[in-house]
Parts: C-alpha cells; structure tokens; sequence
C-alpha cells in the first residue's frame, strides 16, 4: 500500500519584512515580520506526500517535475520533527500503520515560475509541511505547523495561515516561540489585493539565506532597524489592519520595504535587488498618490526587483489600470498579475 495525502499552500508578501537570523540553524529571526497571504487561485503550490515500505529506502522531492537533493539540513529539520510527532502517536497505538519509518516521497508543483524569484520556498515548505502532516495524520494546529515550517524557510512559517499574517520572533532559545500567528483573516478586508510586476531580470543574483547573513555580520544600519524601526512599525501596521486604515497600511509598508532595502545597500559588500525597472515602479506609485491626494497605491520588494503593489479593489482602475498603461516590455516588465487576497482555509 501507498499512502498519500495533497495540500495546497499560497505565497505570501512581507509588509514588514524578514531579513536577519539570530539563529541560523532553526532559522530564528532577528525581528518580527508582517505579511498578506495571496489567493489559492492565483500563486500557490500544490504537493502531494506519500509513503510505503515497498519505496525506495531514502526520502525524495521532485519540484515541478525535476528531482531535489533531499540532504539539506532545511529540509531534513522538517522531516524530522514530523516524523517524531507521528512516532509519538504510533508507540502510544499499536493498531496502526508505521507510517514513520517508511520513506516519504514528495511531490510539488508550482502555478507559478519558480525562477520569477515570487517567494517560492514559502508557499513551498508550507504544502510540504501541512501535507505531510495531512498524511501522518497528525492533530498539529497551524502554528505549530508554522514552527516547524519555519525551519525549511523562515518566511514558510507565515504561509500556513490565510490573511493578514505576523510572525513572532520569539525570544526561547530552541525556538518554540518563533510562530506564525493570524493578525486579521482575509474577510475582515476583503477588498485589499495585489498586483504582481515580475520584471525580466528577475533571477535573484544574492540568496536570502546569504544576503541576510552579510547584512547582520556588516551594516550598521541592521542594528537600529531590528531594535526599533520594525518592533514599531509591527504595532503601526498591526493596528492598521485592525482600523483597515489603508493610508497607514500603504505607508508603513513602503517605508519597511525602503528601509529593508537601504540595509541591503549599506551591507558590505553592498546587495542590490531593486534596479532601474524596480524604481521606474516606485516612481509609478508616487505619480498614482500624488494624483489621488492620498495613498491608495503601495509598492513592496522582496530579495529580487520584482514589485508587489497593494492598493483597495475600489481603486482598481487608477492604480492597476495606470500600471498597466504606464509599464511595458520596454520598460523591463514580463508579466503582471492582479491577485484578490483571500483565505486559505484555515
Ligand atoms: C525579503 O524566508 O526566503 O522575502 O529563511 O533563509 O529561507 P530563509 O529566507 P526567506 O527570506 C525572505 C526574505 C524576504 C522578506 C520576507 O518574506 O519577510
């Protein structure tokens, strides 16, 4: 017998992002972070787990048809402390199946280009984590799924709940309070969404993974923004989404992405994720607000010059139909994409 079980796992985009490690290992933040989970239909991935004594004798991924190297200490973490929490249910019941010790067999698949550099490790170790966990049966809530998604890819963590989504930091040594946990579900501002710019240079030249490590070993910058400018900010933002204060929201965002991004610069030596497409994007959202007489557009980077403009479905047409107009393949844009904001079901 094989058994088998599928999950599905959106994206989420940081508004306050994660960038810094105290811990390496267990993949423990240096700050908190605050991110929007996108809708199942439009960025996600799907994977499938399966087991049976009659596999192979070691574990095996295949992302998106192609075999990974299952060795990395990420990886293994994840499959390691499922696997512990299905051995505990098994020695306490003798009638079943010793689902632990057969080797796991994963599959995921991605609705999305993997190398457009749109957070793919967090929908990823997210599907990999719930559906294995879907497969041993286990009774684990979501966040305890997020500690230890967290280990595969620290912003993972953030993927296993739908809408408005923080990560604590956390402050344990072994990192059992570094969680997920959910601000606001989806329907409490069901009007928010995202549109998607993936520009055409979009291969990240530096891994978050290394680039964050560089940062906290040299910017002196990192230091003030773990200790103050984000612990703020989480408060700001937080009760942003609490008043659906989208001003609030857009600006605090920006500024967090701003801010992120001048201790990528300020980072020996320096990291460069935004380029000239990126900032032709941030010019785009200035000229749209400054229009508006208010902020109804806000842009938002991650570790590569793709952008992610958040805005009010009710401002569709000034801010997506203007993005639409304003940048083409001339421009360094591929694709856009406007996704709603929903729930994923949790
Ligand atoms: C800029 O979660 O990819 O997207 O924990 O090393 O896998 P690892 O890093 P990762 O970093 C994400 C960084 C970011 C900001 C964010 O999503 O909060």
């Amino acid at each position: 017998t094989i058994h088998r079980a599928s999950t599905t796992a959106p994206v989420n985009i940081a508004v306050i992002k994660y960038w810094g490690k105290r811990d390496p290992k267990l993949n423990l933040p240096t700050n908190s972070s605050l991110s929007v989970t996108l809708s199942q239909a439009d960025l996600r991935t799907h994977t499938t787990a399966s087991c049976s004594s009659s596999y192979p004798s070691s574990d095996s991924l295949i992302l998106n048809g192609s075999s990974q190297d299952v060795s990395g200490a990420r990886t293994q973490a994840c499959f390691r402390e499922l696997r512990a929490l299905r051995k505990a249910i098994e020695d306490g019941d003798d009638s079943l199946p010793k689902l632990s010790t057969f080797p796991l067999k994963v599959v995921s698949e991605n609705n999305f280009p993997t190398a457009a550099g749109l957070a793919s490790s967090a929908a990823g170790f997210a599907a990999l984590v719930r559906a294995i966990a879907n497969l041993y049966e286990l009774p684990s809530s979501p966040t305890e799924l997020s500690r230890i998604a967290r280990q595969g890819s620290g912003s993972a963590c953030r993927s296993l709940f739908g809408g408005y989504v923080g990560w604590e930091q956390g402050s344990a040594s072994d990192g059992s309070d570094s969680v997920a946990f959910q601000v606001a579900p989806a329907a409490h501002w069901p009007n928010m969404r995202a549109l998607i710019l993936v520009a055409s240079a979009a291969k990240k030249d530096v891994s978050s993974t290394s680039g964050m490590q560089t940062t906290v070993a040299t910017s002196s910058l990192f230091a003030s923004r773990a200790a103050e400018t984000v612990p703020r900010r989480m408060n700001e933002m937080q009760k942003a989404i609490q008043e659906k204060d989208f001003e609030a929201f857009g600006k605090v965002t920006m500024m967090d992405s701003n801010s992120f991004h001048a201790t990528c610069l300020d980072t020996y030596p320096p990291i460069f994720y935004l380029n000239d497409t990126s900032r032709a994007a941030i010019k785009v959202v200035e000229t749209i607000n400054t229009a508006a007489g208010k902020i109804i557009a806000a842009y938002t980077f991650d570790a590569g010059p793709n952008a992610v403009i958040y805005y009010l479905e009710e401002n569709e047409a000034k801010v997506a139909g203007l993005f639409k107009a304003a940048l083409g393949e001339k421009d360094g844009w591929v694709g856009k994409r406007g996704d709603a904001i929903e729930a994923n079901g949790e």
